[in-house]
């Protein structure tokens, strides 16, 4: 497999236990070491002195974990039957992969035809280890682990489209996940201009191409911005058409969301009943303000409205407070707007147009720009909390691993 073949993997899986049911100290060494991949957040795993009778001695009086691990150094017929049992007390919806001492194909298509999602050859190294266990479970539960944020402006113009193009570049590269980003603004759309893509379709096609589940068309209607960074290639529909049927859009969303780990919207000159459709399905929400006292209204407002709409009994919104100078003299200071949202504002991004109107005009990416990395980091504060990627590993430390594993494996071919 190359790089760009797991890319799909690198996302926070779902929550999930996998237990391990071996008696080797470098299979159990590799396995406890996916606790400190940033991937492995919410799975817990359970490391059992044992093998296939052990596991099937457990599991006749408990339940089955999403992923059970079963490592044996007797591959005959004797195993086959054993794990025969094992599967017996399985519930249907648990994975098996099974690590034993040799490469033998047809053993492999014999666990294979029994349901085994993986056959795997000791000693396994920590990063096959984690692949292997990651696309068990993205295979099996799915990419549940999605997110999807919602952007929107208190009002028109206060930046809601500026700042997602910034973050979408932002996750994508730097943070390296796969992110989608679209908008529901339909003709209003300027994510073309910004993104520098020619609109290849309309947001009416691609919605309707999701509810039919015609999966050709869709893909056709993705423009790929960089290797982990997808638009949806939109804003094609005639400015004063009706907008698109929310049940469509919903279809799109969750067909997204099954595929990105990371899906962005722009709700910014969307329609209310594709905002109310995309505010109650997303995790959280990116409120865009300006410190000027019709947008603070506004969102106070919003706000409001938000949480009756999701029934929420805490905030499920972050303000981001953008464009703060923009007129010194005329904006409502922020102890006061935050006395007035009764929360905390979770960025503050400076007005600097010469900084955003050329990132915008000339498809540039913010966080590249002079200037542009103390608004990004400002704004990416609250994305990473809510993608909980604080601890992903960060090119220097990603080079260590590395490093590390590189050196595992000379050490291992020298024994
Ligand atoms: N912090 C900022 N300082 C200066 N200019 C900004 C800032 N943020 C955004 N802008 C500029 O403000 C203008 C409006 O921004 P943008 O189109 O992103 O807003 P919007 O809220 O999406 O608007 P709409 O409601 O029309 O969709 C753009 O020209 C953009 O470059
Ligand atoms: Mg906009």
């Amino acid at each position: 497999m190359t790089e760009e073949d797991k890319s799909h993997l690198a996302i926070l899986l779902p929550t999930a236990t996998v237990a391990l049911f071996s008696r080797d100290q470098e299979t159990v060494e590799a396995f406890q070491s996916l606790e400190s991949d940033w991937r492995f957040a919410r799975v817990a795993l359970e490391v059992h002195d044992g093998d296939v009778e052990t596991a099937t001695a457990k599991y006749r009086s408990s339940q089955t974990p999403e992923l059970l691990i079963v490592q044996t150094e007797d591959i005959d017929s004797g195993f086959t039957d054993k794990l025969e049992t094992l599967g017996e007390h399985c519930a249907e919806t648990t994975s098996a992969i099974v690590i034993g001492p040799d490469n033998d194909v047809n053993l492999y298509r014999k666990l294979v035809g029994m349901g085994v999602s993986d056959y795997l050859v000791r000693p396994i190294a920590p990063p096959a280890l984690a692949d292997d266990i990651a696309e068990t479970l993205i295979e099996q539960m799915g990419a549940s682990g999605s997110r999807l944020i919602a952007f929107m402006g208190a009002k028109g113009g206060v930046g809601t489209t500026s700042l997602v193009e910034a973050v979408a570049w932002n996750l994508s590269t730097d943070l390296k996940q796969k992110t989608f980003l679209l908008d529901a603004a339909g003709g209003w759309s300027t994510l073309s201009v910004g993104m520098n893509f020619e609109p290849s379709t309309t947001i009416v096609e691609a919605a309707r191409a999701a509810s039919d589940g015609d999966e050709d068309s869709l893909s056709r209607m993705i423009h790929k911005a960089h290797e982990k960074l997808y638009i949806l290639s939109s804003g094609g529909d005639v400015m004063l058409d009706d907008p698109v049927d929310e049940d469509r859009y919903e279809a799109l969303l969750d067909y997204l969301m099954a595929l990105y780990p990371v899906v962005l919207v722009d709700l910014s000159a969307a329609p209310a009943q594709l905002k109310r459709l995309a505010l109650t399905k997303a995790q959280r929400t990116m409120l865009v303000t300006s410190p000027l006292l019709p947008a603070v209204r506004a969102t106070r407002t919003l706000l409001h409205e938000i949480k009756q709409l999701r029934g929420d009994t805490e905030t499920s919104v972050d303000i981001i407070l953008n464009m703060k100078g923009i007129a010194p003299k005329h904006e409502v200071p922020k102890t006061q707007i935050k006395a007035a949202l009764e929360q905390p504002i979770s960025a503050t991004i400076d007005f600097d147009p010469a900084l955003f109107v050329s990132t915008e005009s000339e498809s540039k990416k913010l966080h590249l720009q002079k200037g542009g990395e103390v608004a990004i980091t400002e704004l990416m504060g609250p994305i990473m909390d809510i993608l909980d990627i604080q601890k992903a590993p960060a090119a220097e430390e990603k080079k260590s691993v590395k490093g590390v594993s590189g050196l595992l494996d000379k050490l291992k071919s020298k024994s």
